[in-house]
């Protein structure tokens, strides 16, 4: 999978760019605030269709084009797959309130909804702030989980928007009868029945690959962290459901819910069926009808899941340093990077923004064999001594200063090849 070229409009702080890619690795470098982790956004906003960074899309939108009779922001990407190249586009146009943006992606031209995006062009984004995957609150974690899946399995990305749709519906509902102070009886249960199914069904089905996939990738993501640790410490990866799903004996489910010490090893895990998960799903809410009736919210089901991480037994995101968590963060991608390639049989395009500096040797030197992996890595950096000449020489490079783009040097540009246009 290769991006070959990205186009913006009035994307953050650029008014226009036209750049086309034409080694594996693309290396972008410019001085703080220029424009580099804007760039990396754009190619991540046309993988996933949402902004890793921003709440709204306004906040992508150049701030001089909103003053525009009509405003508009775009970004605009052409990858080759085998044979076959695509051509995606995002394009935010202004609401009716004046104030937000709106988007709509386009594939070849033809209008789509913003999730049929997912998978034209798969990409993993490396952050220094991924760091907040291990010492940040369970949502990151299952944002994380969430955004690999999505790119993996569009029907994972349908049914947790189905889900998503269903809690908040089911959440009102919930807050309308705490507000009356019905007490549980027959007509509570039957409005919320129809509720409770819908979150069943698809919570079942969020629940079924999110078990699935952490399957895959905790053995993936031990191996990683193995040689990045020198074998030294080993990683687990555990899924903690916000009711036993049937994964674990009811002893280890509490003893991992309340964080007490738990040894991975001696764990017995067993293998649920989605039958299974709907049923303790099912009794779970009918047990604690009354809890989520006092709430006012709903307290089960995908939506307050977490996963946890374990080195050598110990719970990372409390007892590990910086530097440990740093290397579960590291691990938690690189494993991503590769459950990606296995599940769909194609490399996804790797995004480093600006990590290398928070890295020792041996963990630049993993990274760096990871961008080998790979047919197309772009890489920011504020310094160019921060890559060697080797490295660099084969690299296309490209200076961003202030939103705009030059190509300091690379083969087709030798040839004479216009390559970056950027007024
Ligand atoms: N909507 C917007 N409109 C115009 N400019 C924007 C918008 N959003 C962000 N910017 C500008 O983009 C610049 C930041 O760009 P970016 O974060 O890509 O920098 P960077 O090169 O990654 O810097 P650093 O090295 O500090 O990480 C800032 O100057 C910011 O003001
Ligand atoms: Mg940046």
């Amino acid at each position: 999978m290769f991006l070959s070229r990205l186009q913006l409009e009035q994307f953050r702080n650029y008014k226009k760019l036209d750049l086309s890619f034409d080694a594996p690795v693309a290396l972008v470098q410019g001085r703080n605030g220029q424009g580099k982790t804007n760039l990396l956004e754009a190619v991540y906003y046309l993988a996933t269709s949402k902004s890793r960074h921003a709440r709204t899309e306004r906040e992508v939108v150049n701030r001089a084009a909103a003053e525009d009779a009509i405003p508009f922001g775009r970004i605009r990407g052409e990858v080759v797959r085998t044979e076959q190249a695509t051509r995606l586009e995002i394009l935010f146009t202004r609401r009716n309130d004046g104030l937000n943006f709106t988007k709509q992606a386009r594939v070849n031209g033809a209008p789509r909804r913003s999730m049929d995006l997912i998978g034209h062009l798969r990409a993993v984004l490396f952050l220094p702030e991924d760091l907040t995957l291990i010492s940040g609150s369970p949502s990151e974690r299952r944002r994380y989980v969430d955004v690999a899946l999505c790119q993996i399995d569009r029907g994972y990305c349908q049914a947790l928007s189905r889900y998503q749709k269903v809690v908040t519906q089911r959440n009102s509902l919930l807050r309308q009868l705490q507000e009356q102070g019905q007490p549980d009886g027959p007509s509570v249960g039957a409005q919320l029945g129809f509720w409770d199914d819908q979150l069943v069904e698809h919570g079942t089905q969020v629940l079924s690959r999110r078990h699935s996939y952490l399957a895959d990738l905790a053995p993936i993501a031990r191996r990683v962290h193995a040689e990045l640790t020198q074998e030294q410490e080993t990683l687990d990866l555990l899924y903690v459901p916000s009711f036993n799903t049937g994964l674990y004996s009811d002893g280890d489910y509490l003893r991992l819910r309340d964080s007490e010490e738990v040894r991975a090893e001696e764990l017995a895990k067993t293998e649920v069926d989605a039958a299974t998960i709907s049923e303790r799903f099912r009794e779970r809410l009918e047990d604690r009808r009354k809890v989520e009736l006092n709430s006012g919210n709903s307290l089960y089901g995908p939506h307050r899941d977490e996963m946890i991480l374990l080195v050598n037994g110990w719970n990372l995101r409390t007892f590990g340093s910086r530097g440990q968590q740093r290397t579960g963060a590291l691990a938690l991608k690189l494993a991503e990077l590769r459950a990606m390639a296995a599940a769909t049989g194609e490399r996804p395009v790797l995004l480093l923004d600006d990590v290398m500096s928070e890295l020792d040797a041996q963990r630049r030197a993993a990274l760096l064999g990871a961008l080998a992996d790979v047919r197309q890595g772009i890489v920011t950096t504020t310094d160019w001594d921060q890559f060697s000449p080797e490295f660099r020489g084969e690299a296309q490079q490209i200076q961003i200063e202030a939103g705009n783009a030059t190509l300091v040097r690379s083969d087709m540009a030798k040839a004479g090849d216009g390559l970056c246009a950027s007024p």
